[in-house]
């Protein structure tokens, strides 16, 4: 446990965007109460959310995807390092590219969007069809540090159109008739998105 320690705090100092705390023990919670046995994430970084769930949650397994070279390579290093290469499938690849017929362990419990946040509803569409009609999407950061409550006071243009792009999905997949939403206003705003055929 202590590497992890060591590893998120390595992350943090150098800026390197992980899930905070809260939220991720919102998600292992989630996954041990479902019992989740599969995730697919959008966004390794250096692998800790990755090395997190499968430390936490008994015989998961991860598949992840990052495409950053640096972080790729570390995220490869520290499965590694942590001998879990047997529970954590890392691709190098864009999720927005990648072909999905190099999924290894699909259909998955879970789906874990934590990538980048302006292409959510990108992710989503092409990563649904690869969750199980029993599991659940887990999406992190819709609250955006609080921005999402007062858009047009966001001074910085960039930041007011990224903010924007998560306003528009979570109003897109509030208003969507195959699924139920619930937000949990937990870290940085969480939500968990299950069928409604399948409650
Ligand atoms: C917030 S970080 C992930 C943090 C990680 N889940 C954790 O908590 O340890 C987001 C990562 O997504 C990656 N990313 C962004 N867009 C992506 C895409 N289209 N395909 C794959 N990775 C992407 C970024 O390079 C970044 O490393």
């Amino acid at each position: 446990m202590k590497y992890l320690e060591e590893l998120e705090q390595s992350a943090l100092d150098r800026d390197i965007p992980i899930m905070q705390r809260a939220g991720l023990e919102e998600l292992i919670g989630e996954l041990i109460k479902r019992q989740s046995s599969s995730v697919l994430e959008i966004g390794s970084a250096v692998g800790y959310s990755a090395l997190m769930m499968v430390n936490n949650v008994d015989h998961l397994t991860v598949e992840t995807i990052e495409r950053d070279d640096e972080r790729y390579r570390e995220a490869y290093q520290n499965i590694h390092d942590y001998h879990q290469e047997e529970r954590i499938i890392v691709h190098h690849d864009d999720a927005l590219l990648m072909d999905t017929a190099t999924l290894k362990a699909a259909p998955y419990d879970c789906l874990f969007i934590d990538a980048a946040k302006a292409q959510y509803q990108k992710f989503f569409e092409k990563y649904i069809p690869y969750v199980k009609k029993d599991g659940f999407v887990f999406v992190d950061n819709l609250d955006f540090h609080g921005m999402i409550y007062d858009i047009d006071h966001i001074r910085n243009r960039n930041t007011r159109a990224l903010v924007r792009k998560i306003k528009r999905f979570r109003d897109w997949i509030k208003n969507n008739d195959l699924y139920n939403v619930e937000y949990r206003e937990i870290g940085d705003g969480i939500c968990i998105i299950t069928r409604k055929d399948f409650e």
